[in-house]
């Protein structure tokens, strides 16, 4: 008895998202148009992705919420804890290269918006800071290409793809930084602190910036696993 719910549960499981979800429209990787087709059907499929999929256990993403992000590099930490991430609904894909053992896409987002409580510990350009409180991170006309290798698995007798952890690189046209308390207690310094990463935005964007790059790579894992775990590769790209 105790086996057969086992084996009912197995192949209920296995019977469980084979399919595409509809509004993700297959392309023939025979077609000539292949690269076409899937960047088309790629933006077909954003908004609706963007309200998240129960099914698939895709969260809502717009907004966003990470709990934390953490960087650290050179003598800077910064942890950003409960964030609020804006402006996925406005995300396009602009270009699209699939092959066999490759992922590259190309996203760009008009403005990405983070919102959270930072922690502070390190230099920035050559001010050392050190403070917690509220922030608000503005990335605008961002261009995202994201690179990953794609391996394959079999799994109940069909072939899977599995994508590794994504490679983030942006530009950007302009960044906006506001950090409150970023020097623990003295207002006045952390205002004309705000001032100079404004107009730095360049060289901050070099210290500060990894948080955006964590944000993009955290998006693409809570959308892309989700798919490729339960949709077998014959049903994502037909021949
Ligand atoms: C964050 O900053 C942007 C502009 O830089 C502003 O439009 C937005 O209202 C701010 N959000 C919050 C929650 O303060
Ligand atoms: C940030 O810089 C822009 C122009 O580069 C300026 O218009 C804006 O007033 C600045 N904001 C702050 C808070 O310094």
């Amino acid at each position: 008895m105790y086996w057969l719910l086992v084996l009912q549960i197995v192949v209920a499981c296995a019977l469980a998202q084979q399919k595409l979800p509809s509004y993700i429209k297959p392309c023939s990787t025979k077609s000539p148009d292949f690269l076409k087709c899937a960047l088309a059907s790629a933006n077909e499929a954003i908004p609706h992705i963007v309200k998240g999929d129960k099914s698939l256990g895709i969260p809502k993403l717009d907004p966003l919420r990470l709990p934390l992000i953490e960087v650290e590099q050179n003598n800077f930490k910064l942890s950003l804890k409960d964030v609020q991430i804006f402006g996925m609904r406005n995300i396009k894909a602009t270009a699209l290269n699939l092959d066999p053992s490759q992922f590259d896409a190309t996203f760009e987002i008009e403005n990405l918006n983070l919102v959270g409580t930072h922690h502070t510990d390190g230099k920035v350009l050559v001010l050392t800071l050190q403070g917690e409180g509220p922030a608000n991170m503005t990335g605008v006309g961002g261009t995202y290409r994201v690179t990953a290798a794609v391996t394959r698995y079999t799994k109940g007798g069909l072939e899977y793809l599995k994508l590794d952890k994504p490679k983030i690189d942006f530009t950007l046209k302009r960044a906006y930084f506001q950090m409150d308390n970023l020097i623990a207690g003295d207002q006045k310094l952390s205002s004309d602190i705000n001032q100079i990463l404004n107009d730095s935005w360049q060289d901050v964007l070099k210290d500060v910036g990894a948080p955006i790059k964590e944000t993009v790579s955290a998006i693409i894992e809570s959308i892309v696993p989700k798919i490729l775990d339960k949709v077998p590769e014959k049903e994502i790209f037909p021949e």
